[in-house]
Formats: structure tokens, sequence, C-alpha cells
């Protein structure tokens, strides 16, 4: 059957060959750099199937990276049933703060951190990179800025799942800041709902970075961070550099689990100078948790980071601490789920 898809991208393509070489014009967002042709958009996690779905309507008809990325999470954030978004876990004082952060191929860039009662966080990073002179809003700033932008407030109220584990941690959890626990089994640590399912590594966010027909990358974070965190607490997820950074020249790169630990080696960042340095997307991921292996020593067992990340030729690659890891794939010719290896 004839694929309109197919046919915008062959009309675009050949036209920008016929007219251009394999350059696009200065001026272009993808002048300098190679036009693909292929795009492709890969997310963390079982969600990053649907998420990837959502990017994909806008990728599969030539659209914008930028815009995909948004699209995509969208998704996941929309959803009552994952760790993403205001169906999930609260902090101890059962409120639900969501972070997230955009980035383009531009090195245009905006987060919100300590953002309550926004559905969608991912778009009001969008906003701040847009209509701000600045990168980063938090807490009740960014909520006002939300609301001046025309965000609905959602109301304060824990979707039934994270009322149901909230009470159950409320009964066995002191009421106290608890720190450097990384590895209690479900129920019974500040962050472990979050982290473990029936032993099982478990996702606290979803990241996703793609590239679009004309060669060029752009990424997105969300997430509503640790359950069960300290009130205030941040992770690596809004921090550009951190949870995610592109560079339109090299690739792009995403972070999953625990975001003290990201933020400490700035993870994503690390992936992308490494990827400059010619390092394939599953080495540099590799090389970036040999990085936490080296700082936290025996302490990393406890742990969970897996890096995510796409270079400039649309290869991908992902390495993470613990096994568990995967990531969703979506391209022309594929859809799937890949397992992930691990260091350990
Ligand atoms: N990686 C998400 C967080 O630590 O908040």
């Amino acid at each position: 059957m004839f694929n309109r898809r197919k046919f915008l991208q062959s009309s675009v393509f050949s036209s920008l060959s016929m007219a251009f070489g394999k350059k696009v014009l200065a001026g272009d967002p993808g002048a300098g750099h190679l036009v693909t042709g292929n795009p492709i958009v890969i997310s963390t996690w079982d969600e990053g199937l649907a998420a990837n779905k959502g990017a994909w309507e806008i990728l599969g008809y030539n659209g914008r990276a930028l815009d995909a990325v948004e699209a995509g999470v969208r998704v996941t954030e929309a959803s009552l049933n994952c760790c993403v978004g205001l169906g999930a876990n609260p902090d101890r004082d059962g409120i639900v703060t969501l972070d997230a952060c955009i980035m383009d191929e531009f090195a245009n860039c905006g987060s919100v951190a300590f953002l309550e009662r926004i559905k969608h966080p991912i778009s009001v990073a969008r906003r701040v990179m847009e209509k701000t002179p600045h990168v980063m809003l938090v807490g009740v700033g960014a909520q006002e800025f939300a609301l001046s932008e025309g965000f609905p407030l959602e109301k304060q109220k824990l979707s039934e799942d994270a009322q149901r584990t909230y009470e159950q941690w409320l009964k066995k959890s002191e009421y106290k800041p608890v720190i450097n626990i990384e590895n209690s089994k479900a129920g019974h640590g500040p962050f472990a709902p979050a982290q473990f399912d029936n032993g099982q590594w478990n996702h606290d966010t979803i990241g996703m970075v793609a590239m679009d027909a004309m060669g060029n990358l752009s990424g997105s974070c969300t997430t509503s961070g640790m359950g069960f965190k300290m009130r205030g607490r941040v992770g690596d997820s809004p921090i550009i550099g951190a949870g995610l950074f592109v560079d339109n020249e090299v690739g792009a790169a995403t972070a999953t689990g625990q975001g003290e630990d990201v933020i400490r080696i700035c993870g994503t960042h690390a992936v992308v100078e490494l990827m400059r340095q010619g390092h394939s997307p599953e080495q540099a991921c590799k090389k970036a948790v040999e990085r936490i292996i080296k700082v936290k020593g025996e302490k990393a067992k406890g742990i969970q980071v897996g890096f995510l990340a796409l270079n400039k030729r649309g290869e991908v690659g992902a390495f993470a601490i613990q096994k568990g890891f995967s990531y969703a794939l979506k391209s022309n010719t594929e859809e799937k789920m890949v397992q992930v290896g691990s260091w350990y």
C-alpha cells in the first residue's frame, strides 16, 4: 500500500539532496549536518513503547525532533499507571512533586523542578525554554509560571495506587530525613518503591531522545523522582547535563535511576563527551557507569543507574549498573524493546 509518510520523506529528501547534495542550506536547523532521512526515537523502560508511538506521530511525518520528544513523554505523564506524572508516588509529606527538562538541536533548554499539581511538566519546561530568559524554574515560581501560561491547576489528590503505597510506607517508616539509604526493598525505605518492584529494579523516569528526518536531535526527561523522597528533593531529571544532554554535532543521552549518582558525574554530559571522543553510544554509556562504580565503590551494588544514548549517525546504545534496565526503540523499520547490558 502506498505510504504517505514514506512519500513525504522520500520527496523531501530527494529534493534536498538534488538541491544541496548531502547537506542542507546554512540557516536551516540542520545546516552543516548530514541529512539522514531515518528518524529514530528511543526512550527508557516499558512505558517507552507507548511514548515512542506518541513521538512517532510527529517524527513519522517529518516533524521536528523537539516536538516529538515533548509529545512522546506527555503520553507517559498522562498515564496514572507509572512512576511519572501526577499518578506517581508522593514525597514524605504525601505530595507529588514533578521534575522535567527538554533540550533541542540549538542547545536551547528549559527545565522545571519541584512542580506541583501540573499534569504536563515537560510542556512547562518547553515554555520556560521558549518564553523566558532562563533555563530552570522551580517550586511555586514554576507553578505560577505554568498557570500564567494557561496550564490548569490539577487537584491535590493521590492516585489510588499511590495512596495505598504511601499509607503502607507511613506505617513502617520513621518520618524523618534518612540519607544514604540506597538499597531498600519495597516498603521499607524512603526510596524503595520507586526502585524495586517484587525484587526487580523499577523505574522512576522516562527519558527520550530522538533524531528527526533532518538529522537533528532533541531530548526530554520527566519524573516524579524517588518515591517518599525528602520534601524539596530534586534528582537528575530536570538538570541539563545530568538527566539529559543534547549536542547536535555529536549525539544525545538521557539517564534513569538514582539521580544523586547521575548528578555526581554529570552523567549525560559525560556520555555525550565520550561519544565525541569516538566511543559508540553503548561504550560511552558503559564508561559513564564505570565512573559511578569508581566513585561509589561497594555502595554501587545497591543502586541502579541506566544511561541511554543516540549518536549523530543514528546508532543507539545503553548500559546500566544493575540488570533489568530496558529501552524502547522506534524507527522506520523497527519497533521493539531492548534489554540492556549491566555492570553487575
Ligand atoms: N532519575 C530520577 C530521579 O532520581 O529523580
